[in-house]
């Protein structure tokens, strides 16, 4: 946990900062920025515009499952029953956090897989894991990163999903 704390500290502090400065230059004040759509969401990752900011442990929680769910079967509602791992080698050849997190800033291969209470309803929420995912797969099969020449073929939503997850 101590650990934990130590790796967060800075993206937190990063975070708090620029809304500080947000709430500064704009006047605004938190108390009258709309309710986020998740009301578990505590106030820090209330960004000035009023959207729901997710803390990134919770992303992290996600990171690990579908990193995971490109060499076992996903632990998504309805895996595709035809899954077979995208890698060239799902043993030695795994995709790893740092092949798209290259910032030298956090190590993001330090960062754990916990399932903390506001993981479930961000898992919940269809429209932010659709969007979340997204961008996730758009890393992965994009050749600016490391990951890309791991897999034998680019991944689609259906690699993983038994129909489109978001149609
Ligand atoms: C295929 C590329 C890819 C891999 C592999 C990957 N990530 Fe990510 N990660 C992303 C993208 C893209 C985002 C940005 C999502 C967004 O902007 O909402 C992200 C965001 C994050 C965030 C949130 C950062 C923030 O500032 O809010 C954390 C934490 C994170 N990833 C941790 C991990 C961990 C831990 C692993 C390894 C288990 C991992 N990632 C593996 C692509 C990847
Ligand atoms: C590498 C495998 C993989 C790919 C590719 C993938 N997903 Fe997922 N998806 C998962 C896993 C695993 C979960 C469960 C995450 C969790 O709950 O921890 C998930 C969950 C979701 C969810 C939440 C509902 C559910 O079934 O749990 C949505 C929505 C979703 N994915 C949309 C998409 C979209 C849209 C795409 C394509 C852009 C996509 N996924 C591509 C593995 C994948």
């Amino acid at each position: 946990m101590r650990n934990l704390a130590v790796l967060f500290l800075p993206l937190i502090l990063v975070a708090a900062c620029n809304q500080n400065m947000e709430a500064v230059s704009t006047g605004e004040r938190l108390e009258d920025a709309p309710r986020p759509a998740v009301s578990t969401a505590p106030p820090f990752a209330l960004a000035a515009d009023g959207e729901p900011e997710v803390p990134p442990f919770v992303k992290a929680f996600f990171m690990h499952t579908w990193v995971e769910a490109l060499y076992s079967v996903p632990a998504n509602g309805n895996p595709n029953p035809e899954w077979v791992s995208p890698l060239l080698d799902p043993v030695d050849g795994r995709v790893v956090c740092t092949d798209c997190h290259v910032s030298g800033l956090v190590d993001f291969s330090r960062i754990p897989k916990q399932r903390l209470p506001m993981v479930d309803d961000f898992e919940n929420d269809h429209e932010f894991m659709a969007a979340l995912m997204k961008k996730w797969v758009g890393r992965l099969n994009s050749t600016e990163f490391g990951a890309r020449a791991k897999l034998a073929d680019a991944v689609t939503c259906l690699t993983c999903h038994e129909s489109n997850p978001d149609p």
